[in-house]
């Protein structure tokens, strides 16, 4: 089976899926690919109509989907899409942004969200989901992180530092919960053409890798697929580079 075989019959059939941040950008490829692999899928993110869009790009496929709304830096709203969803047997740690700049000119507040939603909001996700998963002796928890968590790149101090912070989660949800039946996995995304208004960082990120070119969302897309379904099932506490070579060199 590949993982662009799906929908009925699919490698993730009857599986839930909780993709955040899956408005837009890579949220939105992963959770596509998610529901062409046969899962069920909660579509999150805070733009309802871009929500809306998701879904019925999903159903369009034929795929499964619903939306909830949640902005992530609020504890409430995030207790709220847990209630909401209940247990997951995926869940997908997308949602977060990012801040480039001289780090001289970033603002306390906005260092701050970077934490809360790029960091809190994914540990208080797995807080909720991972003891659930454990309990039922399976699962796979998959983080969206960046080269920036992994090399010194100008301009990137705290936002590679909210990546840093998720790769190290990664490795010790690995140890907490892998032994009762979770796989936690990341991807250490490299640039990847999401924003039009960013184009020029990406592509000038894109010209430093291997490849000489920024990803498309679907490239990142088809790892978490991946790492998802049970073609991964001995894979965990790994953070994977999936960024044209760009941290080989
Ligand atoms: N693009 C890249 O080059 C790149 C490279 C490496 C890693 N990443 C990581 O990949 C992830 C997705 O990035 P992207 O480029 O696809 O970004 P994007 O197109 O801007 O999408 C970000 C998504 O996260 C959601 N989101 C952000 N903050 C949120 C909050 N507080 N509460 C709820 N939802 C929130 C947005 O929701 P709404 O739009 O509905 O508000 C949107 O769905 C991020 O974690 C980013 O750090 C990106």
């Amino acid at each position: 089976m590949t993982s662009t075989q799906g929908l009925d019959g699919g490698e993730l059939q009857d599986q839930a899926v909780l993709v955040t941040g899956a408005t837009s950008g890579i949220g939105r490829a992963v959770a596509l690919q998610m529901a062409r692999q046969g899962a069920d899928v909660v579509v999150h993110g805070r733009d309802v109509d871009r929500g809306a869009a998701t879904v019925d790009a999903i159903n369009a496929v034929g795929g499964r989907a619903r939306f909830v709304a949640a902005d992530l830096a609020d504890a409430v709203e995030l207790q709220r899409l847990v209630d909401d969803v209940g247990g997951v047997d995926v869940l997908v740690n997308n949602a977060g942004f990012s801040w480039f700049g001289p780090t001289a000119d970033l603002d306390l507040a906005t260092f701050d969200a970077l934490f809360v939603s790029d960091v809190r909001a994914p540990y208080f996700l797995v807080a909720a989901f991972a003891p659930k998963m454990a309990a039922n002796g399976r699962g796979s928890i998959i983080s969206i992180g960046s080269m920036a968590g992994q090399i010194g790149l100008a301009g990137a101090a705290a936002y590679g530092a909210t990546k840093a912070a998720l790769s190290s989660m990664t490795r010790a949800w690995a140890a907490e919960f892998s032994p009762r039946g979770v796989r936690v996995n990341a991807v250490a995304a490299g640039p990847v053409s999401t924003r039009p208004q960013d184009r020029e960082r990406f592509d000038a990120l894109g010209a430093t890798t291997l490849l000489n070119r920024a990803a498309d969302p679907s490239e990142i897309a088809e790892a978490v697929g991946f790492l998802a379904s049970p073609r991964a099932s001995y894979i965990t506490g790994a953070v994977i580079p999936v960024d044209g070579g760009r941290t080989a060199i």
